[in-house]
């Protein structure tokens, strides 16, 4: 009766499952605060793309970690750069059996590691960034992206990407906008994932976490540019955000369990003081009934085994 009675459910097919991977790789490195997870070589990356694949998540999100960076974060839209070969590679191996989505953000390309490119008071110079959004797109698009997941919270970001997409002849492309992105702690483990070298925050271009009526503007002007999906990032600690998106949004709505929600688990499971299967399937499961349709988690390849049993 329960079964039969139950509002929302968990499929691996609304997963989307967050990969590294490091041009300096010459094998899986492991993620020391993020046990299970891993910077991969692009070998690597294949294999565990293609049995994420088989378990039937819905889809990948690539985050590149290049050898060098540079202040404009170069390697970025280079075709021979670490994410654009992956996106590369995945896609010839993979075609169209799940949604190979690609991080767009400039800060694991930056030797400063912020979202954006800087001007000449070190502050982020939010319409320069555009412009290299805009040239990132291009190269991810013609990498083989089927989305682009614009994560650096500039304003006008999406419009600036929907444009050249579509005057490049990709108007396929589709565009999942970080909507309401939180300046969150929950990010640190990311951080160590990708090898980051920033210093300070992203107070600047990230939403204040205090803040609730914010996310519904960010979303209408969202929508408004062109967003295919919409994302709420962390996932866990603003379950009222992504239930206030979900509610009004027109488009489908994805929810980033993100690396430290993913630690705090590890760390107490670790312990024995969390049952960790259960723990995880009720934290997605919970997203889900907040509203998400989505969920990007680095559980999505383990929830879809235990779903598949
Ligand atoms: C940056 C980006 C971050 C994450 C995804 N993209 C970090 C940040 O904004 O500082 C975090 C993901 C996670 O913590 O799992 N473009």
């Amino acid at each position: 009766m329960r079964n039969l009675v139950r509002e929302n459910r968990l499929h691996p097919g609304d997963l989307v499952l967050p990969m590294f991977v490091a041009e300096a790789a010459t094998e899986p490195a492991p993620i020391v605060s993020m046990p299970g997870v891993y910077q991969h070589t692009q070998q690597s990356l294949a294999r565990a793309a293609e049995q994420a694949v088989q378990a039937g998540v819905g889809g990948l999100m690539l985050f590149g970690v290049p050898a060098r960076r540079d202040a404009i974060g170069s390697a970025a839209d280079d075709e021979n750069g670490v994410l654009n070969k992956a996106l590369a590679s995945l896609r010839r191996e993979l075609g169209d059996d799940t949604v190979i989505m690609a991080d767009l953000c400039l800060d694991e390309f930056t030797d400063h590691g912020h979202c954006g490119v800087l001007d000449e008071s070190g502050e982020v110079d939010n319409d320069a960034t555009l412009a290299r959004y805009a040239q990132i797109a291009s190269a991810q698009a013609a990498a083989g992206a089927h989305v682009v997941g614009l994560s650096g919270m500039m304003d006008g970001q999406v419009a600036a990407v929907r444009a050249a997409l579509d005057t490049g002849g990709r108007p396929d492309v589709a565009i999942l906008a970080y909507t309401a992105k939180y300046a969150s702690a929950f990010y640190g483990p990311f951080r160590e994932a990708v090898q980051s070298t920033l210093v300070g925050d992203r107070a600047t271009y990230q939403q204040d976490v205090g803040n609730r009526r914010e996310a519904t503007r960010e979303l209408a002007l969202d929508v408004a540019q062109g967003a295919d999906m919409v994302m709420v990032k962390p996932a866990m600690a603003c379950l009222d955000i992504v239930a206030d998106v979900a509610a009004i949004s027109d488009v489908p709505v994805a929810a980033y369990h993100v690396s430290g929600e993913y630690a705090q688990i590890e760390a107490a499971a670790d312990r024995g003081w969390l049952d960790r299967e259960r723990t995880v399937l009720e934290s997605l499961l919970s997203i889900r009934r907040a509203g998400a349709d989505i969920v990007l988690t680095y559980y999505a390849d383990y929830a879809a085994r235990l779903l598949n049993r």
